[in-house]
């Protein structure tokens, strides 16, 4: 597998090489599923404040009726056969499109129709291209006009990810985690990755794990928390979150009867995001070889496609 830096690292360029010309767009839609999707959730959480346009998320097999042909659409798919995502692709017709995968049935309707392909490599599974995914989603958006250009902070980014070790870190959590159902929260730039790593838990460890945010998870799952035996929570807390989601996190921490709290490093969003990233795909390996489970086995996942 291909070091996350490294990842971000050669997805530079990528794009623009692959014949994506800026035009301002209305918005960005990106479509995919799993380990495809994520890295515009990822993206688009990168982006965070910083937006010029809505960038969205698709993972359904059509786009919202209002998106127009003023906008740029984001096909991602590790394989190219996903059926949601070829489906959004015959659905974006009308929009500008550019397709990002290893091949498959997207790359080969992509290229008849004379529409950029960004190539990704082929041999690996599909989350585990999180950087790719999450790279050309930022690269297409700058590209679409929906947000800045963000080359200097993720070559800052790389340089963080290649210095700073988090091995033992991810070490150490996946032994509390031993027999538990996790549930990652997180808020803001961490939201996405707290569901990445819930993803990440069930796909390569096999294991069942939740995900959800803050503020709204005040405002129900709160309540929910009386029974700790098999669940365990874990904050995903951000160094740079507003001082109400900081107090956030303690108060609820302290009211379900305590949790499991970890921060990022680095300076920017994107340091802080593909750190917290780079842990959790850690932090769900570890798990699996705790369990003497094959991250790349996904039996249900696998059975499921081939039937439907
Ligand atoms: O990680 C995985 O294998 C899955 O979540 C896939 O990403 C998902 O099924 C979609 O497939 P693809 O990424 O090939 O479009």
């Amino acid at each position: 597998m291909t070091p996350l830096p490294d990842q971000i690292a050669d997805s530079l360029g990528r794009a623009a090489a692959a014949g994506v010309e800026p035009r301002a767009a209305a918005g960005l839609a990106i479509c995919g599923m799993g380990g495809s999707a994520v890295g515009g959730l990822l993206a688009a959480a990168t982006v965070g404040p910083r937006a010029q346009r809505q960038i969205l998320v698709v993972r359904d097999y059509a786009l919202p009726p209002w998106i127009g042909p003023d906008w740029t659409v984001l096909l991602s798919s590790y394989s190219g056969d996903t059926e949601e995502t070829l489906a959004c692709w015959d659905a974006a017709a009308h929009a500008r499109r550019v397709a990002v995968t290893t091949g498959g049935a997207l790359a080969e309707r992509a290229r008849a129709a004379g529409v950029p392909v960004v190539g990704l490599p082929s041999g690996m599974q599909p989350r585990d291209a999180v950087g790719y995914a999450t790279v050309t989603a930022l690269e297409v958006a700058a590209l679409a006009g929906a947000a800045p250009d963000l080359r200097s902070e993720l070559e800052a980014a790389v340089e963080l990810l290649r210095i700073e070790d988090c091995e033992a870190e991810a070490g150490a959590l996946a032994e509390t985690l031993r027999d538990r159902v996790p549930v990652f929260c997180g808020a803001g730039l961490t939201a996405p990755v707290a569901y990445r790593w819930k993803c990440q838990f069930n796909e390569n460890a096999n294991r069942a794990a939740f995900s959800s945010e803050l503020p709204e998870l005040d405002h129900n799952e709160i309540e929910g928390w009386g029974d700790r035996s098999l669940l365990e929570p874990v904050f995903l807390e951000d160094t740079h979150a507003p001082a109400r989601i900081a107090r956030r996190f303690e108060l609820t921490a302290e009211i379900i009867g305590g949790a499991r709290r970890v921060l990022p490093r680095g300076a920017s969003r994107s340091e802080r995001l593909f750190w917290l990233v780079r842990l959790g795909d850690l932090l769900s390996l570890h798990v699996a070889r705790l369990d003497g489970t094959d991250p790349a086995e996904i039996p249900n996942l696998l059975r499921l496609k081939a039937e439907l």
